[in-house]
């Protein structure tokens, strides 16, 4: 096992080095942005993992939560909301599990995406759809891009990729939880125009986050290819370049490790389900690697973490 947890942390050795914050010996006078994702707070003991190890090292600190915190409304808002009371600001880019529904049961497709951002939104919780925040002289951007099949093999169109990888039994639940709903590709193509019609007017370095990857190079320690299908698009493999991103932070693969796209770090911050936790989870910590720090920046040029800034009840 020793030899596991070694080559673990050599895997990590990436992640580590482009760590902001990793082992940093900031005193009290640091702010540090922190991230995670894929919380699947209804797995067993990962809610007891939250409240446990997502916290603020400083007063002023701040947290990305890329995604895939439930599937219930409910307890996302209650985990955002808990979340709220520790950081001075939680910024946060849904993911798929959060649009799960079943017909009959609450709002289902673009509506699902409506209503949590309306009560993310009630709680002061910062999301795609709100201003972007700055920390440390970067412009932190919550995505949405969702996914159109693209990442396939483009001789297959993507009915007959999906039909294939049905037959194997490698789709995602989406498929039943939430593409009955709502037409996927459409909508991501919806998201990415607006997102490009936001970015486009920022200037300055920023913070690409989003639940899936934005670029396929993220994909290649995937065991089965298939997911690609449910992962991104091709259509954001241009932009932690073309968006001047310091760091790419995503979840959704539930590997959790940082790649460089050309001369971007790409982090995945997922905490993932247990059997995947309990080995990634314990070099990470013992790396300080988990929450992931983004950046820190000393308190005195660093972001307003008053109650002026805190928002709500909109
Ligand atoms: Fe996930
Ligand atoms: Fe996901």
């Amino acid at each position: 096992m020793q030899g596991a947890d070694d080559s673990l942390a050599a895997q990590f050795a990436y992640t580590a080095a482009v760590a902001g914050g990793a082992g940093a010996e900031e005193g009290q006078d640091a702010v540090t942005l922190w991230a995670v994702s894929d919380l699947h707070v209804g797995a067993r003991g990962n809610r007891e993992l939250v409240v446990d190890l997502v916290r603020p090292r400083n007063p002023g600190d701040w947290l990305i939560v890329a995604g895939d915190v439930a599937e219930d409304l409910d307890v996302v808002v209650d985990v955002l909301g808990e979340l709220r009371q520790r950081f001075a600001k939680v910024i946060y880019a849904p993911g798929n599990h959060e649009l799960y529904a079943r017909a009959g049961h609450g709002p289902v497709g673009k509506a699902r995406y409506e209503e949590l951002i309306r009560r993310c939104r009630s709680i002061g919780i910062y999301t795609p759809e709100d201003p972007y925040q700055q920390f440390a002289g970067h412009t932190i951007v919550p995505l949405f891009t969702l996914y159109d099949h693209s990442w396939r093999d483009l001789t297959a169109t993507p009915e007959e990729a999906i039909d294939e990888a049905k037959a194997q039994g490698l789709v995602l639940s989406d498929y039943y939880m939430i593409r009955p709903f709502v037409d996927i590709p459409q909508w991501c193509r919806e998201r990415l125009a607006y997102s490009v019609r936001r970015l486009g007017q920022v200037t300055g370095p920023t913070v690409l986050v989003n639940h899936w990857p934005l670029a396929q190079e993220s994909l290649r320690r995937v065991r089965y290819p298939e997911i690609g299908l449910f992962s991104g698009t091709r259509h954001t493999q241009q932009w932690a370049k073309r968006y001047r991103a310091a760091t790419v932070i995503h979840g959704h693969l539930h590997i959790p490790l940082g790649i460089e796209v050309d001369g971007v770090p790409h982090v995945e911050v997922s905490l993932g389900y247990p059997r995947e936790r309990k080995r990634s989870l314990p070099p990470r910590q013992k790396m300080s690697l988990w929450p992931y720090p983004v950046m820190s920046t000393p308190r005195t040029s660093g972001p307003k973490t008053n109650n002026e800034e805190r928002r709500g009840g909109q």
